[in-house]
């Protein structure tokens, strides 16, 4: 894969695909995280007096323009971090595209709007991506791919885009794929993995694959209630996918087969409400066994006995990967376990990564200093499809 330092950048219209796809309140951002983490290569090109053109997706628009999901609020917040002015353009490969990217003189920079405005971008239909890939071709002369939160999409401007041409990586997406490599290869052990999030069924492909490399994982969120089913427990009115109870039965015997920890929580925070995450009122929850889940209320965090027992299986780790928050972290009363997930890797001498998405915004909204922890990516499905092993189209069209 080359670098950007293998390109001739100076006078040249460079295409950056960046992932600055960042959460937003109305059109304030309210986590930068992906902006800051893709900056330093804009600079660098800037630097090297290339026409810089960004473009990225932000959300999951249908196709057609969408003011709720304008990149305009990330293109300021970038001219913020770099320091200069950064143009917009209204469209994609519009009018203001061409015009825009047109009139950049050497080390400025502009930003298109939000590729998924046109349809071609997340087209299943090649001749539509490749359609679209044209256009965006026709607006720059060089490809840099650094939205390593996107990599795992098969899209005209991550897959198709730099397959018409000359492309490298950029320095997120190096550093990204160094660290996600380590944890494949010659991980240091003992390799101790927390997951959480919602869903089960979309961290049953990874917690596959982990069951043959990592030493010990832990499970909490919404996740861990589906595990706690099959393990025969009633959960109440928590999160349950009842179809995945044997996909988890059958991880469970694999990981007890094979010697590998399965850790699930041993008490959790109840309510029969789901907190008001706007008002942000106090939700009064109560503690209880996780084997005595009371059948009118719902788990929304680990409690106090699981957070000292994931503390202690995290404190002799060596290499700790952690993705997912441990409960419902945007209420002040439901933070607590994710907090002391982060604690507890902060605590650790491992090498820790912490997988992107809510929990690299968990770490970020909770106060922690993201520098203190080894790695925080920038890819939520990406850095999961990683680990499972699986082919990205992005990093496979970076390919020399
Ligand atoms: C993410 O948030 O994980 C990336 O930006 C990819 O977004 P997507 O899941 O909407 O493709």
């Amino acid at each position: 894969m080359k670098t950007i330092d293998d390109l001739q950048v100076a006078g040249r219209r460079v295409f950056v695909r960046a992932d600055l796809n960042v959460p937003l309140d109305g059109t304030t951002i309210t986590d930068d995280g992906r902006i800051r983490a893709v900056a330093p290569t804009i600079a660098k090109l800037v630097e090297r007096g290339a026409k810089v053109i960004v473009a990225s997706h932000l959300g999951r628009p249908k196709g057609a323009p969408d003011p709720a999901f304008s990149l305009a609020p990330a293109a300021r917040r970038l001219g913020e971090i770099l320091g200069q002015d950064v143009a917009f353009a209204t469209d994609t490969v519009g009018e203001s595209a061409r015009s825009v990217t047109a009139g950049l003189t050497d080390g400025q920079v502009a930003v298109l709007e939000n590729l998924r405005f046109n349809a071609g971008e997340t087209s299943k239909d090649d001749a539509e991506r490749g359609a679209f890939a044209d256009q965006l071709a026709a607006l720059a002369e060089l490809y840099v791919g650094d939205g390593f939160g996107a990599v795992h999409r098969k899209h005209a401007s991550v897959y198709d885009l730099p397959q018409r041409l000359p492309h490298a990586a950029g320095d997120l997406i190096a550093t990204e794929v160094g660290v996600l490599k380590k944890l494949t290869q010659d991980v240091k052990r003992p390799y101790v993995v927390a997951l959480g999030g919602a869903k089960v069924s979309d961290k049953l492909a990874v917690i596959d694959q982990l069951i043959e490399k990592a030493d010990r994982i832990l499970v909490g969120g919404g996740m861990a209630y589906t595990f706690l089913k099959a393990k025969g427990h009633e959960v109440g009115i928590s999160l349950l996918q009842e179809d995945q109870v044997p996909a988890c039965l059958e991880y469970l015997a694999r990981a007890e087969k094979r010697g590998v920890e399965f850790v699930l929580p041993v008490d959790v925070l109840v309510s029969a409400e789901f907190p008001d995450l706007k008002t942000k009122a106090p939700a009064h929850p109560d503690i209880v066994a996780a084997d005595a889940i009371p059948a009118d209320k719902e788990g929304l965090d680990i409690g106090p006995k699981t957070r000292e027992l994931y503390a202690s299986k995290l404190a002799d780790a060596a290499t700790v990967f952690w993705n997912g928050p441990m409960g419902v972290f945007e209420h002040p009363d439901y933070a607590g376990g994710t907090k002391a997930v982060a604690q507890a890797l902060l605590d650790s001498d491992a090498f820790t990564v912490v997988g992107g998405g809510d929990s690299a915004a968990a770490v970020r909204l909770l106060g922690f200093d993201e520098n203190a922890f080894g790695h925080i990516s920038t890819g939520g499905g990406a850095s999961l499809e990683y680990l499972e092993g699986k082919t990205l189209p992005g990093l496979a069209a970076l390919e020399d």
